[in-house]
C-alpha cells in the first residue's frame, strides 16, 4: 500500500468512528459552521490547531503559512482574516507559533534561501532588528531563538490590529480579542504570551477613524 493511500483509509475509519459516536455530526457540520476562533499558526506538521487545543471540525477557522506571519500584502491571509472576521464574526484571532520553529531559525542565519524564502523571511529579521538590544543580550542561541518566537508573536498580533479589518470590527461590535501564543514542541504545553483585548489602544499612526 502506498503511503497516501493509508491516509484515505485512515479517513473512512475516522468517519464512521465519528457517526458512530454522533450519528448526526457531519450533517450538523455540513449545514453550518460557526467557528469561534481563528487560527493563525505556522505550516509546521507537528502543529495542528485541533490536535492541539482538542477541538473538533468546525470549531476552528485555520490559516497557516510558514512561520505564522501577518503580512499586510499577503492576500491569502487577508481574506481568511476577512471573512473570519466580517462575516464568520468570530470572537478570538490567535495567533500560534512555536519554539523550535524552523522559519524562525532560518531568519537568525544568514543562510540564502532563495529569493521567495528570502522576502518571506525577512519579516522575522526585521523583528529581530527592533529587539536587537534585547535579543543580543541573549548568550544562548536556543534561548534566543525561542525569545525572538516570542517577539515575533506579539508583532504578529499588533500587525492585525493595524489592519482596518480589525479596527472596523473592533468599533462595530467590541471584537474580536487578539491572542499570542507560543507552543512547545517538546511539552506540548502552548504559553500564552501576549493578548491585545478588542479596542485595546494602538499607535495613533496606525488608526483609522473613519468607519
Ligand atoms: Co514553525
Amino acid at each position: 500500500m502506498q503511503t497516501y493511500e493509508k491516509l484515505l483509509l485512515e479517513n473512512k475509519a475516522w468517519a464512521q468512528e465519528m457517526i458512530e459516536d454522533d450519528p448526526d455530526f457531519f450533517k450538523r457540520l455540513s449545514d453550518l459552521q460557526s467557528p469561534e476562533f481563528l487560527w493563525i499558526g505556522c505550516s509546521d506538521s507537528r502543529v495542528p490547531a485541533n490536535e492541539i487545543t482538542n477541538t473538533q471540525p468546525g470549531e476552528i477557522f485555520v490559516h497557516r503559512n510558514i512561520a505564522n506571519l501577518v503580512i499586510h500584502t499577503d492576500v491569502n491571509l487577508l481574506s481568511v482574516l476577512e471573512y473570519a472576521v466580517v462575516h464568520l464574526k468570530v470572537k478570538h484571532v490567535i495567533v500560534c507559533g512555536h519554539y523550535g520553529c524552523g522559519g524562525i531559525k532560518a531568519a537568525m542565519s544568514n543562510v540564502n534561501y532563495g529569493q521567495v524564502l528570502n522576502m518571506w523571511l525577512r519579516n522575522i529579521k526585521d523583528v529581530y532588528r527592533h529587539n536587537k538590544e534585547e535579543l543580543n543580550n541573549i548568550t544562548d542561541e536556543n534561548l534566543r531563538t525561542d525569545r525572538l518566537t516570542e517577539l515575533s508573536v506579539v508583532e504578529q498580533v499588533e500587525r492585525l490590529a493595524k489592519t482596518s479589518i480589525i479596527q472596523k470590527a473592533w468599533k462595530q461590535r467590541n471584537g474580536p480579542d487578539l491572542h499570542g501564543w507560543v507552543y512547545g514542541l517538546k511539552d506540548g504545553v502552548i504559553n500564552p504570551v501576549y493578548e491585545m483585548k478588542a479596542n485595546s489602544p494602538l499607535d495613533p499612526l496606525y488608526e483609522y477613524h473613519d468607519f
